[in-house]
């Protein structure tokens, strides 16, 4: 595949392909991810935490996801790159909602936005893909709502939440969703999902019988370290990695060892 469209990703559900994906928040990261091969990339709200060090999702503004956005955007030459409408920019009505979109649309470069919700948002989700801008879902734990939830343990355990979960990927796909992420949920109900629709379920979170697996790049480098969920499956230790190098060039500057002779005019 060469480069990712909504239209590829439903492709490769049709196929049997899996497709990756990552976050990336910036520039020289995204080109990393984009030349490693990554089919799509998050612009996540997850920047919330990640980049500006707040507890929850909810204070990152739209004019900062733009800003991520953009020089994502700048880096990639092959992935579809979607970008999370914040919390606030999208949930007092549907005209806000696409104002938000066209804004992320125009502003940043970015090829899709992904919201959080089912039925309560589909107004705004409706409007948005009338304007021909591409939705992807998420539904399962949605941390714009974490003070309704109370906690961020495994959502949609009861057959209640369950049964509305999925309805909402059946409505989300009807209304006409390119894709739809559903974050930890119980992999049994993740596999019922994706079988019942024929958009592609990305999971995190949610085992392995869904059509492809998103991560927060930074948690699955090791850079955060304070973060154990199951789900996290770590490639590297970058925070033990980081730090020695980085008190190593401390070392070399107290002791003048940094820089050497090859390494001056
Ligand atoms: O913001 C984010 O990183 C996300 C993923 C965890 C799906 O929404
Ligand atoms: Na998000």
């Amino acid at each position: 595949y060469k480069r990712i469209t909504v239209k590829t990703l439903v492709d490769m559900k049709a196929n049997g392909d899996k497709i990756s994906m990552l976050t990336a928040y910036d520039y020289t990261m995204a080109k990393i991810v984009d030349g490693a091969g990554v089919d799509v990339i998050l612009v996540g709200d997850s920047a919330s935490n990640v980049m500006a060090g707040h507890e929850t999702t909810l204070p990152i503004t739209l004019d900062q996801m733009i800003y991520h956005a953009a020089g994502v955007v700048r880096a990639i030459e092959r992935s579809l790159v979607v970008v999370d409408l914040p919390f606030g920019s999208y949930q007092s009505d549907p005209k806000e909602a696409l104002r938000s979109a066209i804004r992320i649309m125009k502003e940043s470069g970015g090829h899709a936005v992904k919201l959080e919700g089912g039925k309560e948002v589909k107004e705004s989700i409706k409007r948005i893909l009338n304007a021909g801008i591409p939705v992807m879902g998420h539904l399962g734990l949605t941390p714009q709502s974490i003070y309704k939830f109370g906690t961020y343990t495994v959502r949609a355990k009861e057959e209640e939440e369950a049964h509305k979960l999925k309805e909402d990927a059946l409505m989300l796909e009807r209304i006409g969703c390119f894709a739809i992420v559903l974050e930890k949920i119980p992999a049994k109900l993740a596999q019922e999902v994706a079988e019942s629709i024929s958009i592609p379920v990305i999971g995190i979170g949610a085992g392995n019988g869904v059509d492809g697996q998103v991560l927060v790049l930074h948690d699955m480098l090791g850079m955060t370290h304070e973060f154990h969920p199951r789900f996290l499956r770590r490639y590297m230790n970058l925070y033990e990695d980081m730090t020695n190098s980085i008190s190593q060039y401390v070392k070399d500057v107290k002791a003048v060892d940094f820089p050497n002779d090859e390494e001056q005019y």
